[in-house]
Formats: structure tokens, sequence, C-alpha cells
């Protein structure tokens, strides 16, 4: 799946980026400053649910023309809630799974919703759902303390997986009881280590069991979500938005991505596949942010042999502004970033 080239809308390009500004282009950047070249991220921007319980959409999910960065196979919300038919579409993935195993994406982009531990469901889903080790995330809905991670934990662990070295664990969000237990919940590690139990790597975005009644503007959502975004970057997780329920509106989406990347989320999770390209544009550093930074790590490299910690950065519209150490790791992520996502990064002269 080669979602990171196909998404860059906002990217800076060769051309965009000359018509702003007189420097020279090059498509192997020299090392910056303190970054390491392998420290690179992989981008998981947009997260597309695919629901379970239909042949037509885990078909689909092969073939999309803007793959998303993590597909969510879901047994949970959006399947039909009776026993019959969680069974029948456990069966329904269950079988994909072992059908397609050739054809899906690197494990890393492969998530299954299981239902949520409270259910009659969670354990046959947990056994059967492991079984495949192209399944690299499992998505944990209603997490609302560590406890249910535990549970979750030691659920893998009993189910012996032979290759749960690397098994990413998402813990969703959804209770005012989960939102009070971000920071335990986000500093969670398996008892049994990462290798046998699984490792919590995000935090999702869903505040469906808070009594929020959600409005266009999302005020009454800038609490929680910016709860779950400082405490998903205090312990190194990833900080994933909601959904956008309005799939037919791509100015309302955009709009929503931009809020979330404002507040600092790092992808969204997404419900249609004509949201991707959107998402994947939205949550990449626009080319001005990218300019910025290269500009500051060569000025920065300048002021550091001139034993000078900070220095006057020109600002678009006039004036100068301040730029230090905290300024530096911020532009230092953006071209991370940038490289991920297949941007060009001038070098600045
Ligand atoms: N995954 C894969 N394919 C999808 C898809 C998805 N999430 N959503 C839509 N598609 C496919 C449809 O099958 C259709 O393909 P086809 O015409 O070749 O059969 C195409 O994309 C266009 O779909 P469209 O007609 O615009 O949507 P819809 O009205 O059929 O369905 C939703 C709209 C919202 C019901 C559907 O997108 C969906 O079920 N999304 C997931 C919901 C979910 O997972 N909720 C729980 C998490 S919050
Ligand atoms: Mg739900």
């Amino acid at each position: 799946m080669n979602s990171l080239r196909t998404s860059i809308l906002r990217c800076a390009t060769t051309h965009d980026i000359a018509r702003h500004v007189k420097f020279s282009l090059t498509f192997a950047p020299r090392r910056l400053l303190s970054t390491p070249a392998s420290s690179e991220p992989t981008l998981r921007r947009s997260y597309l649910y695919v629901p379970a319980s239909s042949d037509r959409m885990l078909e689909k999910s092969l073939t999309l023309g803007a793959p998303p960065d993590v597909v969510i196979y879901d047994l949970e919300d959006s399947a039909p809630p009776t026993i019959h038919d969680k069974k029948a579409a456990r069966q329904r993935l269950s079988q994909f799974l072992h059908q397609t195993k050739e054809n899906l994406p690197a494990a890393e982009r492969v998530a299954v919703r299981l239902n949520d531990i409270s259910t009659p469901f969670f354990q046959d889903d947990a056994a059967d759902i492991l079984r495949y080790p192209s399944v690299g995330t499992l998505v944990l809905p209603k997490i609302h303390s560590v406890r249910d991670l535990h549970y979750v934990s030691r659920t893998i662990r009993n189910l012996n997986r032979s290759s749960a070295a690397g098994l990413r664990i998402v813990a969703s969000i959804e209770s005012a009881r989960g939102v009070m237990g971000l920071k335990e919940i986000a500093s969670w590690t398996s008892e049994f280590g990462a290798d046998k139990g699984g490792e919590l790597t995000a935090l999702l975005a869903n505040c469906a069991d808070t009594s929020v009644v959600r409005t266009t503007s999302k005020r009454e959502l800038l609490f929680v979500r910016s709860q779950i975004v400082i405490t998903a970057k205090a312990f190194g997780l990833e900080a994933i938005d909601m959904v956008c329920v309005n799939y037919k509106d791509p100015e309302y989406l955009r709009e929503e991505c931009q809020d979330g990347r404002r507040l600092g989320f790092t992808g969204k999770q997404v419900i249609h596949p004509n949201q991707v390209v959107t998402v994947n544009a939205s949550f990449v550093p626009t080319f001005h942010e990218i300019l910025r930074a290269a500009k500051i790590l060569h000025q920065m490299n300048i002021a550091y042999s001139n034993q000078r910690g900070a220095f006057g950065l020109e600002m678009e519209g006039g004036g100068k502004e301040m730029i230090d150490a905290p300024m530096l790791k911020q532009a230092e992520n953006i071209i991370r970033l940038a490289r991920a996502a297949g941007c060009d990064v001038p070098h600045v002269e």
C-alpha cells in the first residue's frame, strides 16, 4: 500500500517553493542538526473503518484509489448487534483475512476493532483475530481504565500469539471515566512485556458516552479532545481525532481536520473512503511550514557556529521572531514528517 506517495497535496512542491524563495534544492537533503536519518516516522494519519459485516466493503478495502494509512476492520459498532450477526461478521472477516493474506497491506497498516471487553463477543473476537499475523494492531473500544487494558493484555498473553511482538494496542476513549483515567491509561505498559502482552501506541478520541451535545463548532468537545492530545503527547502516543460523520461534505471535513491538527492530533478516524485524501493531506506540514522549518534549521546551524543559541527569523509579513531550542525541535519534527510524507525538503543556502 503506497499511501505516502498518493497523499501529498499540501506538501511543498519544488515549483511552489522556488516561487517563494531563492535557494538551491536538493532531493537528498543533508543530515540536519541532531535529526538522525533513521528516525523518520511512519505516517499514521488516516484510520479507515471497514465494516466486517459487508463482503463488498471488505473487498473494496483492497482496491481503494487512495488507501488509508491504517485500515480498521470493524467487528464492533458497524456490525449489527445480535449474537448471530456478530458471529457472522467475525467469520466473514476471518475468511477474508485468511484468503487475502497476500494482498493485504503490511501488518503495521492493518487493524481490527474488537467488540469491547464487557461483551460476550470479546474473547471469541480476540481468539479468532490474533491467529492472523497480518493484523498488527488491535483497536479496543470503550477503554475506561487501566484495568481494561490489563484484561486485554492478559487475553493476548493467554492466546500465546506466535508473533505478539510488535502487536499494537489502540485505546478508544469514549466515556467520562476514560477521560478521568487518561494519565494512567496513557502510561500503561503490559505486565507481560510488549512482546507477550502488546504495546499501547495510540489514543482515539471518541466522546460518545460523555453527554456532550456535539455542535458544528465542536466547542463543547475542546476540553476532552485537548486532554486526549496532551496526554498522548506526554507518553509518546499517537492522538487520533474523532470521525467526521458528515461524509459527503469535503469542505466541512477539511475544516475539521485543520481544527484537529491545530490541537495537536496526529491523525483522524475515517468512515468513508472519500475522506482519506483530505485527511492524509491535512495531517502533513504545509509547504510554508516546511520552508520555515528548513530556514530555522539552517539559521540555527549558523547561530550555533557563532556560539549563539537563539536568533531572529524574518517573518513573512515583516518583523522578526525569536527562535531558540524549543522551536528548533518543532522544526526538526516538521522536517521528519515532511520526509515521511514524501514532500520535498528545501536545502536553504
Ligand atoms: N470501507 C470500504 N468501502 C466503503 C466504505 C468503507 N468504510 N464506505 C463506503 N464504501 C464503498 C461502498 O461500498 C461503495 O462502493 P460500491 O459502490 O462499489 O459498492 C462506495 O464506497 C461508495 O459508498 P457510498 O454509497 O458513498 O456510501 P454508503 O452510503 O453505501 O455508506 C456509510 C455510507 C457511512 C454507511 C459507509 O461508508 C460505512 O458503513 N462506513 C463505515 C461506518 C463505520 O465503520 N462506523 C463505525 C465506526 S465510527
Ligand atoms: Mg462507537
